[in-house]
Formats: C-alpha cells, sequence, structure tokens
C-alpha cells in the first residue's frame, strides 16, 4: 500500500525564507492548493456548510475541525485514485462560532458540534490531470467516505485489558464498547493498509477528578486530569452534554482514552478498534515497520514533558499474502503482543551541562535497552498485572526507571535504512529545577526549540531489546551554537524549531513538520538527506498561514505529491471570526484544511 518508487528525490529545491505570510508559501517552481477543508462535504448529501447555522448532525457528515495526521493511500493500479484519511485532534470554539459567548455559554448543540468536528474522516480523492495535485472526487459513489466522531461513533476494544472491571461503565458494562475517540494526532499506516492514529490530550475532556481517592487520583494525577480544581472546571464542558465526561458519575470513562486505534478505511462499515496491548498513555501516534522474523513492530512516543518512548512487538507474525486471509490475519496482529519502554546509557554524561554544546567525542550519543513492560502475556512490573501496566502504562513505565524525554512527538521508522526517528518537540521545563536536568539525549536546558532522535536497533532487529542512539539534529536558528545539522554547514541550513510530525520520501530523505515555532515566524514543512554529501542540508520547503500549526505531513508514494494539515491557523489570543487573525484560505475567517503542493513541470518533489 506504501509502495515508493524507487527513482531517488534529491533536495534541489530553493529554501523558502521565514516569513508571517497569512497563507501557504511553496518554492518557486512548485504550486499548491486546498485538497478539503473544515465543513466540506464527507458523507455524499451532507448540508452546505453554513457556520451561522452548524449542527451536530451536518458536522458528522462534514470535514472536521484541525485536522492533523494525514495519510493518502491508492485506490487503483494507475494511481489516478486514492483515499485520504485524516484525524480531526480538537476544536477551537472561539473560531468556530460567531458571536462566541466564552466557553460556558455555548448551548449544547454547539458541544455536540465541536463532539462531532472532532475525530476522524475518509474521503476518495482524484488526481487532476497528470499533475501531483488531488481533489476529492466529483461523481460516483463515494463509498469509502466516512466520518469517525466522538459523538457517535463506536469503537471496539481489544487485547489483554479489554474487558476489564476498569474499563467498564454504567453504559458499557462488557468494557469493550466505547464511543468516540479524543484528540487524534499523529498517527501512521500499516503494511497491511489501516491507519493507526493516537489518541492524545484526552485529559482535557474529563471534568469531576478532585472528588477521587486513591489509586484513582494518582492515576488521574500522572495523566494530567485536574484532581485539585472544583466542578466545573475542565476547559471544554463536554459533561454539559454528556454526563460520561464527568468522572463522579462515569469514574472509568477516561480510562476508555489514550489508546493506539486502527481504522480500515478500505472497508467502509468495519467497527475501529483501540489496541490495549500497545499501551495507554498519551499518544502522538505508532508507526509500524516488519522485522526480518515477520513480526510488526510499532514505535510510539507519549507527548508529554518528560515523558518516554515505547516500542510495541506482536506476538503473531505479518503475512505478506494478497489474500482474503492473509488481510484478516493482519488485522490482529495488534492485539497481542509484548510492550517495552526506552532506558537510555550515555557516552559522555559528565561533559553535558545544559548548554546544547557537543561533546569532545563529537556526538550526543549513546546505548539503550528497551525495558519489557510486559512480556510472554505477563506483566514484567513488579506489583502491576497485565491489565494495569496496559491501562496505566506512564505508572509502569516510571516503576522501571524509563528515560525522560522531551516531549517524544512522532516516532518513525525510515523505511529505507530502517533507522528511528523521533521528533522531540520542546521542553522549557528541562533543567536543575524541572524534573530531570540536562542530559546526553536531551542535552539543552530550557529546551526552546526541540531535536531530532535517532534509534538504530542492534542487528538490525527490530524485535531485540538493545540499540545505539544519537542526535543528529539540534534544531533552532543555525546562527546558535548550540544547534546542529549533522556536521553540515550551518551557513546554508534553514531555521528550525518545534519538530512535531515526521514523513519519509522515497529516497529516505527525513520530512518534518513543526509546532510552535518558538523563533517567531510561521511554522512550515522541512525536508533534510540522512546520507550522502548533502546530510544534514536542511531546508524549508514551506510555510503555513498565521497562527497554523504543520501537521501531517504525507509525501505520496511517487514522490510527486506533498501534503499538509494546516491546523488552527488564526489560533492566537482574542481571536475570533468576527476578529480574525487569519483568514485562509477562503478570505473570510479562518478554517483548517489540508493542502497539497507539487512540481509546476510535473517532475518529483525535490529534484
Ligand atoms: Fe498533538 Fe503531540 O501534538
Ligand atoms: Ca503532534
Ligand atoms: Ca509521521
Ligand atoms: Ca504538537
Amino acid at each position: 500500500f506504501a509502495a515508493k518508487s524507487p527513482e531517488p528525490s534529491q533536495l534541489t529545491f530553493k529554501a523558502v525564507t521565514p516569513n508571517q505570510v497569512d497563507g501557504i508559501v511553496v518554492p518557486n517552481g512548485y504550486d499548491h492548493a486546498v485538497v478539503i477543508k473544515w465543513g466540506d462535504e464527507v458523507v455524499p448529501g451532507a448540508p452546505r456548510f453554513n457556520v451561522a447555522k452548524q449542527s451536530a448532525d451536518a458536522q458528522s457528515k462534514q470535514f472536521g475541525y484541525n485536522n492533523d495526521f494525514v495519510a493518502v493511500l491508492p485506490l487503483d493500479r494507475r494511481g489516478e485514485r486514492a483515499l485520504l484519511v485524516c484525524n480531526h485532534e480538537y476544536t477551537n470554539e472561539d473560531l468556530m462560532f460567531p458571536n462566541f459567548p466564552g466557553i460556558d455559554g455555548l448551548s449544547v448543540e454547539q458541544l455536540r458540534t465541536a463532539m462531532a468536528a472532532h475525530g476522524m474522516s475518509v474521503v476518495e480523492l482524484e488526481r487532476v490531470g497528470d499533475s501531483g495535485r488531488w481533489t476529492p472526487v466529483s461523481r460516483g459513489s463515494r463509498r469509502y467516505n466516512r466520518r469517525i466522531t466522538a459523538l457517535a461513533t463506536h469503537f471496539k476494544m481489544t487485547g489483554p485489558a479489554a474487558g476489564h472491571a476498569l474499563l467498564k461503565t454504567a453504559a458499557d458494562p462488557s468494557g469493550r464498547d466505547v464511543i468516540g475517540t479524543l484528540n487524534n494526532c499523529a498517527g501512521g499506516v500499516t503494511p497491511w493498509g489501516t491507519i493507526l492514529s493516537g489518541e492524545e490530550n484526552f485529559n482535557q475532556y474529563f471534568v469531576g477528578a478532585e472528588t477521587a481517592v486513591e489509586p484513582a487520583k494518582t492515576r488521574f494525577n500522572r495523566y494530567g486530569i485536574d484532581t485539585v480544581n472544583h466542578y466545573p472546571s475542565g476547559s471544554r464542558k463536554w459533561d454539559r452534554a454528556d454526563a460520561r465526561f464527568d468522572l463522579t458519575k462515569n469514574p472509568n470513562e477516561a480510562n476508555r482514552f489514550g489508546w493506539v486505534v486502527e481504522i480500515d478505511p478500505f472497508t467502509p462499515g468495519s467497527t475501529p478498534r483501540k489496541h490495549t496491548a500497545l499501551g495507554r498513555v498519551k499518544h502522538e501516534g505508532a508507526n509500524i515497520i516488519i522485522a526480518k522474523n515477520g513480526k510488526a513492530v510499532a514505535y510510539m512516543g507519549d507527548d508529554e514533558r518528560f515523558d518516554y518512548l515505547y516500542k510495541f512487538v506482536s506476538d503473531k507474525k505479518f503475512d505478506s499474502g494478497k489474500s482474503y486471509f492473509a488481510r484478516r490475519h493482519n488485522l490482529t496482529l495488534l492485539e497481542s503482543g509484548s510492550l517495552y519502554v526506552a532506558k537510555l546509557g550515555f557516552t559522555s554524561a559528565a561533559e553535558i551541562d545544559g548548554s546544547g554544546k557537543l561533546p569532545a567525542d563529537g556526538a550526543f550519543n549513546g546505548t539503550g535497552e528497551w525495558v519489557a513492560l510486559v512480556k510472554d502475556g505477563r506483566s514484567q512490573v513488579p506489583g502491576m498485572s497485565v491489565e494495569e501496566v496496559l491501562i496505566f502504562t506512564r505508572l509502569a513505565g516510571d516503576a522501571v526507571g524509563a528515560t525522560k524525554m522531551d516531549r517524544p512527538e512522532d516516532v518513525e521508522p525510515n523505511p529505507k535504512t530502517g533507522k528511528i526517528y523521533v521528533a522531540l518537540t520542546n521542553n522549557t521545563a528541562r533543567g536543575p529545577a524541572g524534573k530531570a536536568p540536562a542530559d546526553e539525549a536531551n542535552p539543552r536546558t530550557n529546551n526552546k526549540h526541540g531535536h531530532i532522535f535517532e534509534i538504530t536497533e542492534d542487528q538490525g532487529d527490530h524485535t531485540g531489546t538493545t540499540f545505539t542512539w544519537t542526535i543528529p539534529i539540534v534544531c533552532g536558528d543555525p546562527k546558535d551554537p548550540a544547534t546542529y545539522f549533522m556536521g553540515f554547514d550551518k551557513a546554508q541550513v534553514s531555521p528550525i524549531s518545534c519538530p512535531d510530525n515526521v514523513a519519509f520520501d522515497g529516497a529516505g530523505n527525513l520530512w518534518i513538520s513543526t509546532d510552535g515555532n518558538a523563533l517567531g515566524t510561521n511554522d512550515g514543512l522541512f525536508a533534510v538527506p540522512l546520507e550522502g554529501p548533502e546530510k544534514g542540508h536542511l531546508k524549508q520547503f514551506l510555510t503555513v498561514p498565521y497562527g497554523a500549526e504543520t501537521c501531517g505531513p504525507w509525501i505520496h508514494g511517487d514522490n510527486k505529491s506533498a501534503f499538509v494539515a494546516v491546523q488552527h491557523p488564526g489560533e492566537i489570543t482574542g481571536a475570533s471570526i468576527e476578529k480574525p487573525a487569519s483568514n485562509w484560505p477562503d478570505g473570510d475567517f479562518a478554517k483548517p484544511g489540508v493542502a497539497v503542493a507539487w512540481r509546476v513541470d510535473g517532475r518529483n518533489i525535490g529534484v
């Protein structure tokens, strides 16, 4: 499903200059277009978008808000049709509702509309001519088109913790049938053609934890669920629309979020699943590689300051056959396996002073161990059952002394080399006063700009338990001595801050999108070769509109198209539909949307 052109992409484009333009800027010789945006039809027959009359029913059929992860999966052999699958992470009610009355003033229907704007979308696309541009199909059944929402879509829990008492609620005594998915951030495409999506900051949807007693209180706290401020605290107030978000009434409901979910976009009516075997954290996403012995290995980050890197190794082996039975088998791979957390060793520990200065051996690098949390069906954490390890995975990581990282976001194996790349986005609390001082893997105090972390499994064995690591890129303004770009001449490198999502093109070049540029200019998409003479020559490929974060990204399998999700354009304090900080893309008020960039002469991106 993810077949890549063998033709390598050389990154010959001229870097885009940092800017504060309220639009997408691409290099000379490239063009771009919006593919789909908030409110556009997804389910055929969706009501026409009318921001003044928006409803939960309409939103349940329209493209959701704040698109994040993007995948584009081929639907035919000629490369003319594809499925766009996209996450809708969260909502900006102030930018969604005219005359925004404040979060407490929203009607129940508006709260339900926000719930319907969360989730995922599946949209059939067609290529425009023979270009790298794509657009939603204009004719035909669009039978794959689908909205998955926080409001109404049922998910099936799988794996060892499914059905456990801690996952049961009054509405679901089975502990296996959950409504909705929340805060879906990044994700990945599996080798069997399904989509994984990470439930990230689910804590913000729940209220009422201040009444919790131990051990629930410690568990809520570790996941950032507020146990101090009294009801009605909580930023989203969804409890006013649905009592399951009130933990005084439904104390286990929060345990049903924070999972990796898998959806099968090629089977329109299929029930999406939440896989307990991959653990419960603030999942950024999950990306899979098939190990030499055939097992599926998922790499995952827990996006919180001082949280951990994880990997899952399936019990069963991938079947590379094309039959219905092979696919049916592969769909079970994430339902059982072993779960590990990363613990790092250092080579230059004594030299790390928090300044970001390279050690005398010329690299931030070291060794690492994947410490088992669940293995062979048994808990490896004293005092915790398998189910407790999987439901309260952060506490299991704490118990085994995992290494505290600077916010692990996207974690993705390079399909060309098998090395794993981690975006560590930032951590301004790193330092003597924070939970941990700088170390060789997180070498800067007050890490505003983040870094890229690279893992090489020993013997190339993705199922193994030992690895080495290095930091190829320390982000920031290249003029800042505390930056590093694989040793490349920094005068030729683009400034980059807050790496978030990563992707690879067919040549194995690393593409990085950013969130929260601390250098004061718009977020964007960057590309950098990881091998050869241009290794470390990081260049900005595009910038997104004012106030937006660059999500996705997705480099299409034929290397002709680069997709990005423009998330939360105009997200600036005080902005609203009446006072827009951004009016992208239509000139009225800001709308999140997915965009595609392509090369005007039809050649590969970058070449
Ligand atoms: Fe949703 Fe970790 O960014
Ligand atoms: Ca992210
Ligand atoms: Ca990615
Ligand atoms: Ca982010």
